[in-house]
């Protein structure tokens, strides 16, 4: 039986060493769930459990099948079943023609899409057979149109939005719960490296806050500040001749 503040005993959130992921893990400990919190960062991981005893750590990369497997089964036998996956773990290059670059291109799609397909894989027998459970998949905004310097993490968000799209119509008849998160500008150690102005970015604290709001209410998108949903929703609307003008215009260097 779920407790009475929220609707989950125990939650497994992916990519929890850092950002987003951390910050959600820390909120729903303090609520009383049962946190299972992945990475591959051991040490981050323990330190985050020392924070709240509800926190359980289990390292594992996404990128590998086989790991994934064994951790759900793990998590399964020794913590119990899991009534909410946040599949969060992700990767960010910004990268565009000039600096193609073939492994960090398939890096993000092994990270960003691959590892949410691992999880579901480990995950999705148990969940259609006792009808039950919810998996959020962490896309971005980004994966709504094809803009500049996204050449390897668009691509992979996209995936992930169509993955949740179509795993829906299964999903919705089988009584499993699927949500697509898409966060704007989110200031975590993944974006201090971009050196372009990051329009309405928010705290992670808050991005953690709305994640698990929308969670709680079981919507399925979940997308944010709405300013930065608006303006990505309305240039998915943009025929290419006016995207590329936009983008040619506003968004890139004259060189
Ligand atoms: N920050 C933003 O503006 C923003 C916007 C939209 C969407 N998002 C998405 O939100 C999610 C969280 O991002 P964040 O901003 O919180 O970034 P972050 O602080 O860099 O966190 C990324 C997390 O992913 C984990 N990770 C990376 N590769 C992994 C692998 N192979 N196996 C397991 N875990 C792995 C990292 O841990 P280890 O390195 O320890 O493995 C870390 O815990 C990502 O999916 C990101 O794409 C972020």
């Amino acid at each position: 039986m779920a407790n009475q503040s929220q609707p989950w005993n125990i939650v497994w959130i992916t990519g929890a060493s850092s950002g987003i992921g951390r910050d959600m893990a820390l909120k729903l400990a303090d609520e009383g769930v049962t946190v299972v919190a992945s990475a591959r960062s051991q040490n981050a991981l323990n330190d985050l459990a020392s924070c709240n005893s509800n926190i359980v750590p289990q390292p594992v990369d996404v990128t590998d099948l086989a790991a994934m497997r064994l951790a759900v089964a793990h998590i399964e036998s020794t913590v119990g079943p899991i009534d909410l996956a946040i599949l969060n773990a992700g990767v960010w290059h910004p990268l565009g023609a000039r600096d193609f670059d073939a492994d960090k291109v398939v890096q993000s799609m092994d990270v960003n899409y691959n590892g949410i397909v691992h999880a579901l894989d480990a995950l999705l027998p148990n969940m259609i057979e006792q009808k039950r459970g919810h998996v959020a998949l962490v896309s971005s905004v980004a994966g709504y149109r094809g803009l500049p310097k996204a050449v390897a993490y668009a691509p992979s968000k996209a995936a992930v939005i169509l993955l949740a799209e179509t795993l829906r119509h299964d999903l919705d008849r089988m009584g499993v719960k699927i949500s697509v998160i898409n966060p704007g500008f989110v200031d975590t150690p993944m974006t201090k490296i971009n050196e372009f102005p990051m329009p309405f970015i928010i705290t992670s604290d808050d991005a953690a806050n709305r994640i698990i709001a929308g969670l709680k209410k079981g919507k399925y998108e979940i997308a944010f500040p709405w300013q930065t949903n608006l303006m990505m929703k309305l240039i998915r609307l943009m025929p290419n001749w006016l995207l590329f003008w936009t983008t040619r215009t506003f968004m890139m260097s004259k060189h």
